[in-house]
């Protein structure tokens, strides 16, 4: 009785731990993901970050809200948390699978299928309801983030986008 019941504890742990492995942490492997592990998960999954991706500068905005939320990191640990991110959850950095998405002719579909698609799927440009006027802010704020474009580029992608899905 005794042997029977350990064995069937031992198979319960055995099955139960490449499953626990597998959920407790999603993040790539590389310098500084530690320090995230063990901060970063206090109040959320570590999926909540490990699906985003972002530029060097939208991950430090992210970083700076949750040490004014409680997460516990020194000055130095933010930036060591911020290089991790930004290089291996950066634009381009272990890309989720995407739905691939067509989009309309036109000039500036080009440049959207190449610089849009890399911290988020497209999907979230061509489904969005924004008025005309407010495309510009809103690649604006992802060029700022690390989409990269030159100022004529984010013009011809504004223009395409506000002609395409601006209401
Ligand atoms: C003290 C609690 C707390 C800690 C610690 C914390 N967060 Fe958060 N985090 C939150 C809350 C609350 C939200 C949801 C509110 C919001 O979106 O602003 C959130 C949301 C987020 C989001 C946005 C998710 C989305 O889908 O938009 C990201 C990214 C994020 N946290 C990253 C981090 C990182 C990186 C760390 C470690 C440096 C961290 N969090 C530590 C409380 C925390
Ligand atoms: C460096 C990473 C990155 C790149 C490259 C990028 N985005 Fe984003 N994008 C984000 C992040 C992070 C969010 C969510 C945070 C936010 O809404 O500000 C977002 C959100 C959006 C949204 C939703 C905004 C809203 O108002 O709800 C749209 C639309 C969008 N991106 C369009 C684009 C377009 C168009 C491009 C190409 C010019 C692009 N993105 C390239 C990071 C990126």
């Amino acid at each position: 009785m005794r042997v029977a019941l350990s064995g069937l504890v031992a198979f319960a742990v055995a099955a139960a731990t490449p499953a626990l492995a597998q959920n407790a942490n999603p993040l790539p492997a590389g310098d500084g993901r530690d320090i995230v592990a063990v901060a970063c998960s206090q109040c959320h999954y570590l999926g909540t970050i490990a699906k985003i991706r972002d530029g060097a500068a939208g991950w430090r905005m992210y970083v700076d809200n949750m040490v004014l939320r409680g997460a516990q990191l020194t000055p130095a640990e933010i930036d060591k948390v911020v290089d991790y991110l930004s290089l291996n959850l950066g634009p381009g950095a272990n890309l989720p699978p995407a739905k691939p998405v067509t989009l309309p002719d036109g000039a500036g579909k080009n440049l959207v299928e190449t610089r849009c698609e890399l911290c988020h799927d497209l999907e979230r440009v061509a489904t969005i309801e924004r008025g005309r006027a407010q495309w510009p802010a809103i690649v604006a704020n992802m060029v700022a983030r690390g989409a990269t474009a030159t100022p004529e580029e984010a013009k011809t992608i504004s223009d395409y986008l506000a002609a395409n899905f601006g209401n």
